[in-house]
């Protein structure tokens, strides 16, 4: 099977509310963006595709895809206003293969044994995507903030990435999502949902509690600290 990366680097990190945006922040001397990078160029995946701003582009390809070698990047394309336009400009560009697998930047925590574990169930499955159990209890609200119920937590999950699918089944899912202009499509799993209307089963597969997505200025951190623990 022809595995591709896709890593979704073109946000503006506005609630990190920070003068460098987000995935260039640099933790532990590199920038957020490389850590993704390194984990995708070290696993078996054949190459990445980076998808970013325009005024960005010049700087992912020197600062960081020349600078610490990741041969395997083989186009840094330019990014939309949201994520699903990100994600759609970037599955254009990804070419010919099996699957793609769809990453946010802004996760630097991935580690290359979990996209081995992701490309492994993909073997099996046509959609899978990572996930860990919620911790919290989780109450849903009106819009004047009174609670209208508690969801069993059992079924919950807090889903990350990265996500992997069949490349013309995610393509076809962007397409849809698209022409129909669904804008509060806020992962990949749910586009395929939308498009399928459920009839196509995703699979998750349990990540790390590690594996946050650097959001907020706290996050930065977090994400310090383990990086900081890991072996160098
Ligand atoms: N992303 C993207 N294109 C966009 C928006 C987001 O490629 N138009 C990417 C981000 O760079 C990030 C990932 O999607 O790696 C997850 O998005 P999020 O955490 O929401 O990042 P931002 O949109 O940059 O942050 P914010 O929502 O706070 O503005
Ligand atoms: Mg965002």
């Amino acid at each position: 099977m022809k595995d591709v990366a896709l890593v979704l680097a073109a946000g503006s990190g506005t609630r990190m509310q920070s003068e460098t945006k987000k995935q260039f922040i640099v933790l532990d001397q590199k920038p957020i963006l490389y850590y993704s990078l390194k984990a995708f160029e070290e696993s078996g995946v054949e190459k990445i595709v980076i998808v970013t701003s325009k005024e960005d582009i010049d700087y992912c390809r020197k600062g960081i895809v020349e600078r610490y070698h990741f041969s395997k990047v083989t186009e840094i394309v330019e990014g939309g206003a949201q994520r699903f336009h990100s994600v759609y400009r970037g599955l254009k560009a990804v070419g010919d293969c099996d699957n793609v697998l769809i990453h946010d930047a802004a996760r630097p925590m991935i580690t290359t044994e979990l996209i081995e574990d992701i490309r492994s169930a993909l073997r099996e499955h046509k959609a899978v995507i990572t996930a860990v159990p919620v911790k919290d209890t989780i109450k849903s609200s009106d819009p004047d903030g009174f609670v209208t119920g508690t969801p069993d937590r059992k079924a919950l999950w807090q889903v990350q990435t990265p996500q992997a699918f069949r490349f013309d089944l995610i393509k076809a899912a962007y397409g849809y999502v698209i022409r129909e202009g669904m804008e509060d499509v806020t992962d990949d799993g749910m586009a395929l949902e939308r498009y399928t209307h459920g009839s196509e089963r995703i699979k998750l597969l349990e990540g790390s509690y590690e594996n946050i997505k650097v959001t907020t200025p706290e996050d930065l951190l977090i994400a310090t600290v383990f990086l900081g623990k890991r072996d160098k």
